[in-house]
């Protein structure tokens, strides 16, 4: 049975009987709109933990265009349908007031790895990501936290926060599911017309050609001047970045002797498509 908590007093109550008998806890932070990469998530978790809560807050710090918080998908009921068929034990669907009540006045910045990419593109984002990632943690207090490489500059911001605020929780990343024609699953897919739809692939097989291309010895600058040329022959009306940068740290880099990551946005029928692949 699935239980979907709103407020801290239950939800501590709850992990406090869990701590008591000795049960580990996984949490998996999500927007809602859930797909089957989400259960992905909660799967892993079920699998690593005694006991799964998901998190279901759509995050108004994290959203740079009030248009697209407006517009962003909540289907809870939904949601927490999937979550109970997979035998997820709480759902945590906090009200705005309970994660941002009145006076709330921290924020919380992780310089380097937030700045290129997403940030340039999406300035303030990574500290909406982080204030409530942090937030999240303080209330849910998990043994791991699970979640997808599709946002893999995400991922890297989270552990680099994780790390430097002590915070003690095991960080799992996920792998990205795909279609079978490689598009990376996403809540944003659902907005693609079909014609869109068929064309998003092209993303994800330029990418791969791109970073097959650079790790057979072409210079990383001709590989992606290829790409992003194939993706915007294939339909796509503009690319934000389409780098290989360093896995860690997502600075810029031209070769793969480090472990490095080829992460793009591109838009396609005036939605955002964002993906990522290791390079080399
Ligand atoms: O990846 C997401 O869905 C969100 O950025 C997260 C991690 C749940 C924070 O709001």
């Amino acid at each position: 049975m699935t239980d979907i908590l709103r407020d801290l007093p239950s939800l501590r109550g709850r992990i406090a009987r869990w701590r008591a008998n000795g049960k580990t806890v996984g949490v998996v932070p999500t927007m809602g709109a859930l797909h089957q990469g989400h259960l992905s998530l909660a799967l892993a978790a079920k699998a690593a933990c005694d006991r799964v809560i998901v998190t279901i807050f759509v995050n108004p710090t994290q959203f740079n265009n009030p248009d697209d918080l407006k517009k962003y998908p909540r289907t809870e009921e939904a949601d927490a349908a999937l979550l109970a068929s997979i035998g997820v034990d709480v759902v945590f669907a906090p009200p705005v007031e309970v994660v941002y009540p009145p006076g709330f006045a921290t924020t919380v910045s992780v310089s380097g790895v937030s700045g290129p990419l997403e940030g340039t593109h999406r300035p303030g984002h990574f500290e909406g990501v982080a204030t409530v990632v942090a937030k999240l943690f303080g209330m849910t207090t998990p043994d791991k936290a699970f979640f997808g490489q599709k946002d893999w500059q995400q991922l890297a911001v989270i552990r680099r926060m994780t790390a430097d605020l002590n915070i003690p929780v095991q960080i799992v990343p996920c792998e990205t599911l795909r279609d079978p024609d490689g598009l990376a699953l996403s809540s944003r897919n659902a907005r693609l017309s079909p014609e869109a739809r068929a064309k998003a692939p092209v993303l994800y097989r330029a990418m791969t050609r791109a970073a097959r291309a650079v790790a057979g010895g072409e210079p990383a600058a001709a590989a992606l001047k290829a790409a992003s040329a194939e993706v915007l022959a294939g339909g796509f009306s503009a690319i934000d970045y389409l780098d290989l940068c360093d896995a860690d740290t997502l600075e810029p880099v031209s070769d793969t002797r480090r472990p490095a990551r080829l992460l793009a946005a591109a838009w396609l029928d005036g939605v955002r498509l964002i993906d990522n692949i290791p390079a080399g």
